[in-house]
């Protein structure tokens, strides 16, 4: 056992990883030897220990598990040629993680603590970092209440963890989307802007109905008319229409992505106009009609640029424009790949170091 700076490291005995093959590491299910774990009571986080992957104990009576009172982030960490280990965008994924702590009336995260965890147990388990091409570290920081009681009153007592796999794409393929026009993801007012269990568990159903009719995913809209398109639940939306990157405001009911948000600062870097507000369902439909919209893709930290091959809407599949052809998407993929694997200057200095 060492102690590295506040953090009590417990390392394992046995690593895990000769029995990886990183060519073909199947999405979240492969984890790496060690975990960051903190715990928060009486009003702050303490006791900061990095253990060795393992399940945790927790009581039967957990909020967490009866009320969705859980919070989670998601990031990725790249392999250089030279070996370095960087982070895409963290101090990102902290602020929402402290935006979607203050909607749960969970406690924000202290920055040090958020840090200490990420940095040592990725100095730990560097070796996991994948240097396949496309692979990536996968990192999950979440906020669960660490109490015991039944009651649908805020907790008091929370643990914060970081886990972290070995990932190669979500999406191996260009995705087929349905817009989704019976059921809600989220509403105005609701938590849809948040990164909460409570805002995935729902949309397995309707997921599940899409992938029984051959669809990836869907295409949520508003919870009140079904009329705008918001967003895909692994992915935020963005569209090229006649040469301008359009994408759903985002609001209450829509998620505040970062690699969303990247693709927008990259945009707006080149000179691309971008337009950030509400997107109707039925100008999506004019212009796959019209031939306006020349590309459309989804933007996540696990899809990263998932190309959108076919827009599914009421019973009807259209076939979007050859994937090969669209000239911002695949550009916008291969500038973050560059920036993300080192192979290009950061210039906005989205990367953290390990
Ligand atoms: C992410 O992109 O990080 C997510 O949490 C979405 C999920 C599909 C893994």
């Amino acid at each position: 056992m060492i102690d590295t700076q506040n953090i009590h490291v417990q390392k394992i005995e046995n690593s895990k990883i000769g029995q990886v093959d990183f060519n073909n590491i199947p999405f979240g299910k492969v984890y790496s030897d060690h975990m960051f774990m903190a715990d928060y009571a009486e009003g702050d986080w303490k006791n900061l220990n990095i253990n060795p992957y393992a399940p945790i104990e927790m009581s039967p009576a957990n909020p967490s598990l009866h009320y969705g009172v859980s919070i989670f982030e998601g990031l990725k960490a790249y392999k250089h040629e030279n070996g370095d280990v960087a982070v895409f965008r963290p101090d990102k994924n902290l602020e929402r993680l402290n935006f979607s702590a203050r909607r749960m009336c969970m406690p924000e995260l202290d920055e040090s603590v958020y840090y200490d965890g990420l940095d040592t147990l990725l100095a730990l388990d560097k070796q996991w970092v994948p240097s396949v091409p496309g692979t990536a570290l996968y990192i999950r920081p979440f906020v669960i209440s660490d109490d015991d009681y039944i009651g649908v009153t805020p907790s008091v007592n929370f643990k914060f963890m970081i886990i972290t796999c070995p990932v190669g794409a979500y999406y191996a393929k260009p995705v087929r989307v349905k817009i989704e026009t019976e059921f809600v993801r989220a509403v105005k007012g609701g938590s849809g802007a948040c990164k909460t269990g409570c805002n995935y568990g729902p949309t397995l159903y309707p997921a599940q109905l899409a992938k029984s009719q051959g669809y990836d995913q869907l295409i949520w809209t508003d919870g009140r008319e079904h009329k705008y398109v918001e967003e895909s639940g692994t992915m935020n939306l963005m569209f090229i229409i006649n040469g301008k990157l359009v994408t759903p405001e985002t609001g209450d009911s829509i998620l505040n992505g970062i690699t969303r948000r990247s693709v927008i600062e990259l945009a707006q870097a080149w000179g691309v106009e971008v337009e950030e507000r509400k997107v109707e369902v039925a100008e999506v439909m004019a212009a796959i009609k019209d031939g306006s919209l020349q590309e459309a893709f989804g933007a996540g930290t696990a899809a990263t640029i998932a190309h959108i091959e076919v827009i599914a809407y009421e019973g009807k599949d259209y076939t979007l424009p050859d994937i090969a052809k669209r000239e911002f998407s695949n550009k916008v993929l291969k500038e973050l790949d560059d920036i993300k694997y080192g192979n290009k200057e950061d210039q906005f200095g989205w990367l953290r170091k390990i």
